[in-house]
């Protein structure tokens, strides 16, 4: 897929989670394969001319977590315009606009979803920093701000125009906040907005199932997925290995999850040091554990946890514990396994099924 002069291996997208999508989780997506391009938290481009220590961590890279994303928050254009000419000169791939973020903080200095009800100035902002770098800039927004504000279609046209390179579309408004249900006529008519640039669908997708809904009912080009990831972050190489084939791939065993939540730990400490890089797996662990089966002796503990070696003390006695829900060859028992996830957009009406994808809580939980 292109994006741009960017040529990307699959067309599936890690979106920006705000405190989630730092250095370790992208190399964790990446080591279990299928992404295609990953995006950093958005930054604050005022933050990141002044070098400040958040915004200069926020954007931390190394080798193996390319192709790579920044997504830039800001309204006043000159600052835009510098912040991506230095990502540039760092060797970021893209550039992202964050136009569809709903917390006051980013609304209020005009950013976020702000950005989409002032097309005029929301267009002259973003041809300044098209015009001032060669990698692909690209923009993230929602339908618009609210069921009667559905400005998405006419935002997307206007950037197209002003050299935009491709749209990334929740498919909710902002009065939306993250409930009801993600809106495919939504995206696809901001698909049917554009001449030639890729359009990717985004919001829900929580299965390969999604995923390919997603494409074929909005004729998107690719989706991109945030929770899912976190949820799962085995769901781009599941969903690459549906689309071709049509086979859904086996869910990971316990072994595989234990594997690929150890070496998150171990990234997080390299990256963070053991005490921060523990204090912040507190949240990470117990997404894991979601698909463990019972866990709460797990959770309970593990949101207390300070070093590596308390880490793999928990985790032993979780294993012990864990003994009494699993069969002879090591599988949870029928009775103790999960139901797959649904998208808010597959949900039968009358669904009892817990479908749901949870909103990560603490200071991010406005998004
Ligand atoms: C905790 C959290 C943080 C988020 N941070 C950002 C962000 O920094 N920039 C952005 O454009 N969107 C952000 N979003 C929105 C996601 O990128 C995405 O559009 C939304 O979660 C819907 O996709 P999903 O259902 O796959 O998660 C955030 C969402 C959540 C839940």
């Amino acid at each position: 897929m292109r994006i741009g002069s960017l040529t990307i291996p699959t067309p599936l997208f890690l979106s920006p989670l705000a405190g989630y999508t730092n250095l370790p989780f992208r190399l964790v997506v990446r080591e279990v394969g299928g992404v295609g391009l990953c995006t950093t938290d958005l930054v604050n481009a005022r933050s990141l001319l002044e070098k400040n220590h958040k915004a200069l961590k926020l954007i931390e890279t190394r080798a193996g977590d390319a192709p790579l994303a920044v997504q830039l928050f800001g309204s006043v254009a000159e600052e835009m315009r510098a912040a991506a000419v230095i990502l540039e000169s760092l060797g970021v791939a893209s550039v992202d606009i964050n136009m569809g973020c709903p917390v006051r903080k980013v609304c209020n200095v005009g950013g976020g979803s702000a950005m989409m009800t002032e097309l005029d100035k929301t267009s002259a902002l973003v041809r300044g920093m098209v015009n001032a770098v060669k990698i692909p800039v690209t923009a993230k927004m929602r339908l618009g701000w609210d069921d009667d504000n559905l400005t998405a279609p006419d935002l997307a046209h206007a950037l197209e125009d002003v050299g935009v390179a491709a749209i990334f579309v929740h498919g909710r408004t902002r009065a939306q906040g993250f409930g009801g249900t993600v809106n495919l006529a939504g995206i696809r008519a901001v698909v049917q907005a554009v001449k030639t640039i890729p359009v990717i669908g985004n919001g829900d997708v929580v299965t390969p199932q999604a995923a390919r809904m997603m494409i074929a009912e909005t004729g998107c080009a690719g989706v991109s997925i945030g929770r899912g990831a976190f949820y799962n972050p085995w769901i781009f190489q599941h969903t690459n290995h549906f689309i071709a084939t049509g086979e859904l791939l086996p869910e990971p065993s316990f072994a595989e999850r234990v594997r690929v939540m150890c070496r998150h730990l171990d990234l997080m400490v390299a990256v963070f040091g053991e005490e921060l890089g523990c204090r912040m797996f507190r949240k990470v662990a117990p997404w894991y554990a979601k698909r463990f089966g019972p866990a709460h002796e797990f959770n309970k503990r593990v949101v207390q946890v300070s070093t590596r070696a308390e880490f793999q003390e928990i985790l032993e006695k979780y294993r012990d514990w864990r003994q009494q829900f699993v069969g002879e060859r090591g599988e949870l028992l029928p009775r103790f396994q999960q139901p797959p996830m649904v998208a808010s957009f597959m949900r039968e009406p009358d669904s009892t099924t817990r479908s749901q994808i949870p909103v990560p809580k603490g200071p991010v939980e406005v998004w």
